[in-house]
């Protein structure tokens, strides 16, 4: 049986991956500091997995869930522009400091290959569309230039130890159980359970920015594929994760609307500093090394999460 730790189990885009890796019939080890993560997030499969509270931080601790490991799956990170802003160290010791003690316990315990989450934010505010890996990378944000940081660390500990590595950028992902209540979630989250109750949500800006918002669904197959497509064409290398598609923030508040049924209006707050302006991802180098295309569109995506949050809010009235 083969063996996925993954780190920062317990967000939204590393308990979608357990639930994947349980459901093809292999083993999960998950660590989690638990500091954006959530136990209720693993609950449902909490006795199906090996789960360990660690910080990675705690190399020792991160050397010893390396052992017997096949493939590491690295989600963990504080995965926020804002917050980096506010707190340029603690990010850095999150997703730079925290992914390098990955790497190296990784390499020790001689894992066949680690995946990476990256960002869609390493391009910023970059006039080309779409975005495609061979642009020289041109980060705004501390979060941003930590994740460019983890890339080259990843291609570094490929080159340098044969560990193999693959980044994976991801663009704006959305999807059943991304947390609405941090003030630094994903817009779709906060926008959703806004919308739901009749609270009115807030743009930041004119509402003209775009992103190519791609469903947690992608991201779980990319990383599957990322783990098992041959080494030759992935390791030490970058690619995309994405839709393709992209929407203003404007029109996807109209989406929202035909969804959920709100009926209200929006307000509108000043622009939001170390914003990207648009975001659009060019997947042909996804499609033909990693062999990685959308399975699940926007809309499609969409209307799923909010039947999610839709449940979840019956359950907790009931
Ligand atoms: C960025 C990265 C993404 C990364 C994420 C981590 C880019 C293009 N994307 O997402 O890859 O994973 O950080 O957090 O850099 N907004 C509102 N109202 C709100 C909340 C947000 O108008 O209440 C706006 C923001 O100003 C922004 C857009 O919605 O223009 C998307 O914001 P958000 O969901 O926070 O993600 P990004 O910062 O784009």
């Amino acid at each position: 049986m083969t063996t996925y730790l993954i780190t920062g189990v317990a967000g939204f885009i590393g308990s979608s991956l357990a639930r994947a890796v349980l459901a093809q019939g292999d083993r999960v080890r998950g660590v989690d500091n638990l500091s954006t993560g959530r136990r209720e997030n693993i609950a449902e499969i909490a006795h199906q997995i090996d789960f360990r509270e660690i910080d990675l931080l705690d190399l020792e601790k991160l050397q010893e869930a390396c052992q017997g490991v096949d493939y590491v799956m690295h989600q963990a990170a504080i995965p926020s522009v804002p917050k980096s802003i506010m707190d340029p160290g603690g990010n850095n010791r999150a997703n730079v400091d925290g992914t390098v003690n990955l790497l190296i316990a990784a390499r020790d315990a001689k894992v066949k290959r680690v995946t990476f989450a990256s960002s869609s934010s390493v391009y910023g505010n970059t006039p080309t569309l779409p975005k495609h890996e061979e642009m020289t990378p041109d980060p705004i944000s501390p979060y941003a230039v930590a994740k460019l940081a983890g890339e080259y660390y990843m291609n570094s500990f490929y080159r340098c130890y044969g560990l193999e590595t693959v980044a994976l950028r991801y663009f704006n992902i959305f999807g059943p159980r991304q947390d609405p209540s941090s003030p630094y979630t994903g817009v779709l989250a906060k926008f959703i359970t806004q919308m739901l109750v009749g609270e009115e949500p807030t743009i930041f800006g004119d509402g003209q920015q775009s992103r190519d918002f791609t469903f947690v669904e992608n991201v779980v197959q990319a990383n599957l594929l990322g783990c098992h497509a041959p080494a030759e064409k992935v390791a030490g290398r970058a690619f995309n994760v994405a839709t393709g598609q992209r929407i203003t923030l404007t029109d996807t508040f109209e989406v929202l609307k035909k969804i959920t049924g709100y009926t209200g209006g929006i307000k509108h707050g000043p622009d939001r500093r170390g914003d990207v302006r648009h975001s659009l991802a060019e997947l042909s180098r996804s499609e033909r090394d990693l062999g990685y295309t959308p399975r699940v569109d926007f809309e499609t995506g969409l209307r799923r999460t909010v039947e999610w949050y839709e449940s979840e809010m019956a359950a907790a009235k009931a």
